[in-house]
């Protein structure tokens, strides 16, 4: 095996294999129900894969547009104007990539300088602070409250400073399954109001909000939505996760310095994949009755453990649940997560790895995208511990 000799000076020192790869890891080492990591244990539609499979062997398997494909493009655009009342522009502000968290790093990557801040709310998905600080940028914290992870909006406000260049939203959000309301945006309108802040809004749950809400995507909000990179994923909208398609809309003069990056960075999304997605978009149910699919799996999981000693916390959106364990256990989030995995057979992630300085808060995160019968093994489980 090759070995390199010279000196390296990680870029990323801090960062190590993901905490996702390692629950899973011990999930299968141990025979774990895993409702650890992020993603569906059941199949996409059906006609999804018949129309990716139609497309292949249509001959569609060479490069596709920068961009994306227009008929994606045209979909994307149409259904944010339907849902969210904002025009987007085919040719300029929309554009196809390979996945949300790459969108999230090529936004970055476009617009964030060696010396620039960047605020995040904690709990942060994980890719946020690494993608910032490979692009010589600061990562400035800001706590969302607990329990309920509303957002401070005092501390946000006071995070700002001359060199603020970007602020990370996510909502619903992961893994805090809290979702922002019109409120919510409202104020951040009005604290970024007079400044040149750019806001990237992952929105990669938007079908995915309970209880007859409706989703606030920052493109609802004229005032964000001028200053918005709004990134969204078809893996959590259509149960393909592994398909790694998302997309971007952002007013042009930020989409152009997104291309720039992009164009260099992947060149395209995967081409046959964009077909089967255009033509599959024009069913609408498939989006507009997602909410109520993964609601039904939350009140399954939740009527599934009501005896059991962990305490629920809102889930409000995505497909998580969080579970307070106070009841259970004084072991630190990571270590009792370790060990339901290997002692009693069910893999969930804690919550403290979303943040920078772990909380004294103690709360494990389990993901319901899953079948019932995987749940109610899960929650015999949670039920007895
Ligand atoms: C908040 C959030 N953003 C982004 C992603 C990544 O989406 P994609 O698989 O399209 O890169 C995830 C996936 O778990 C997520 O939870």
């Amino acid at each position: 095996m090759p070995h390199y000799s010279g000196t390296i000076q990680s870029k990323l020192p801090r960062v190590g294999t993901t905490i996702f790869t390692v629950m899973s890891r011990l999930a299968a080492e141990h025979g774990a129900i895993n409702l650890s990591q992020g993603f569906p244990d059941f199949d996409c539609a059906p006609e999804l894969r018949a129309l990716f499979t139609k497309y292949i062997n249509a001959g569609l398997n060479q490069y596709p547009p920068m961009a994306g494909v227009p008929v994606l493009r045209e979909a994307v655009a149409e259904k944010a104007h339907a849902l969210y009342g904002t025009e987007y522009d085919v040719e300029h502000e929309v554009t196809i990539v390979p996945g949300a968290t790459y969108a999230i790093y090529t936004a970055i990557a476009a617009m964030v300088r060696p010396g620039d801040e960047v605020i995040l709310l904690e709990p942060a998905y994980d890719s946020y602070a690494p993608s910032v600080e490979v692009n010589g940028g600061t990562p400035v914290y800001v706590q969302l409250t607990y329990p309920d992870y509303a957002i401070p909006w005092e501390a946000v406000r006071q995070a700002i400073t001359p060199r603020t260049r970007m602020i990370v939203i996510n909502t619903p959000n992961n893994p805090t399954a809290s979702v922002f309301s019109a409120e919510d945006l409202r104020m951040l309108e009005g604290v970024l109001e007079g400044t040149d802040i750019v806001v990237i809004a992952d929105e990669v749950y938007e079908h995915i909000v309970f209880d007859g809400h409706a989703h606030q995507s920052v493109a609802r909000f004229p005032g964000l939505a001028e200053r918005s990179f709004v990134v969204s994923s078809f893996g959590k909208t259509y149960h393909v996760t592994g398909w790694k398609t998302g997309y971007v809309l952002a007013p042009r003069e930020l989409m152009t310095e997104f291309r720039k990056v992009h164009q260099f960075n992947v060149f395209v999304a995967n081409g046959p994949i964009q077909y089967a997605l255009a033509e599959y978009m024009k069913d609408k149910d498939a989006y507009l009755n997602l909410a109520a699919f993964y609601q039904r799996k939350r009140d399954f999981f939740l009527a599934a453990i009501a005896g059991s000693r962990f305490t629920p916390l809102r889930s409000r959106g995505t497909f998580f649940q969080n579970l307070n364990y106070d009841r259970v256990s004084d072991e630190r989030d990571t270590d009792l997560a370790v060990r339901l995995t290997r002692e009693h057979g069910i893999a969930s992630i804690p919550v403290s790895v979303f943040y920078r300085e772990p909380p004294q808060h103690r709360v494990l995160r389990f993901c319901f995208a899953k079948s019932e019968e995987t749940l109610s093994k899960g929650a015999e489980i949670l039920s007895r511990i």
